[in-house]
């Protein structure tokens, strides 16, 4: 059973962003129902190197669409990113010297503080700027 489940009212109103954020509960859940203290420390380690990966990427493409759609306060956005991502990363270096059962509790807190209340509060800030730009009306990823 998932841990979070992505729901229609995180909707940020673009197709391909919504997956990134479905592929993004996929890898915490995944992290999480397996059981962090049940696996090999390498393994989760490169699962940890993953989320922090496929992050950066999803980031960086939802600025992508921000910046086409004019959006006002793309840079205070960009800096919470920028926060998250030092945040996985921090929880992947420190994997190694510290406890599974403490790396499971810091996920949950990420996995609050950025799943559920950065897309629920600070992404749809930007929903009614790309709903009316041409880019997600075209449906298609903003290219160059
Ligand atoms: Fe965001």
């Amino acid at each position: 059973m998932d841990y979070v489940a992505w729901e229609q009212r995180m909707s940020v109103g673009v197709d391909v962003l919504d997956g990134d954020h479905k592929r993004l509960l996929a890898m915490f859940n995944g992290l999480l129902a397996g059981g962090v203290s049940a696996r090999a420390k390498d393994d989760v380690s490169g699962l940890l190197g993953d989320l922090r990966d496929y992050t950066d990427v999803h980031f960086r493409r939802e600025e992508e669409w921000m910046e086409r759609a004019g959006y006002p306060d793309l840079e205070s956005h960009r800096a919470a990113h920028r926060h998250f991502v030092a945040e996985v990363e921090k929880l992947r270096r420190e994997f190694d010297d510290s406890h599974a059962v403490m790396l499971r509790i810091d996920l949950i807190l990420l996995l609050k503080d950025w799943l559920i209340d950065h897309i629920q509060t600070v992404d749809m800030r930007y929903k009614p700027f790309l709903a009316g730009s041409d880019v997600a009306a075209s449906g298609a990823a903003p290219t160059g």
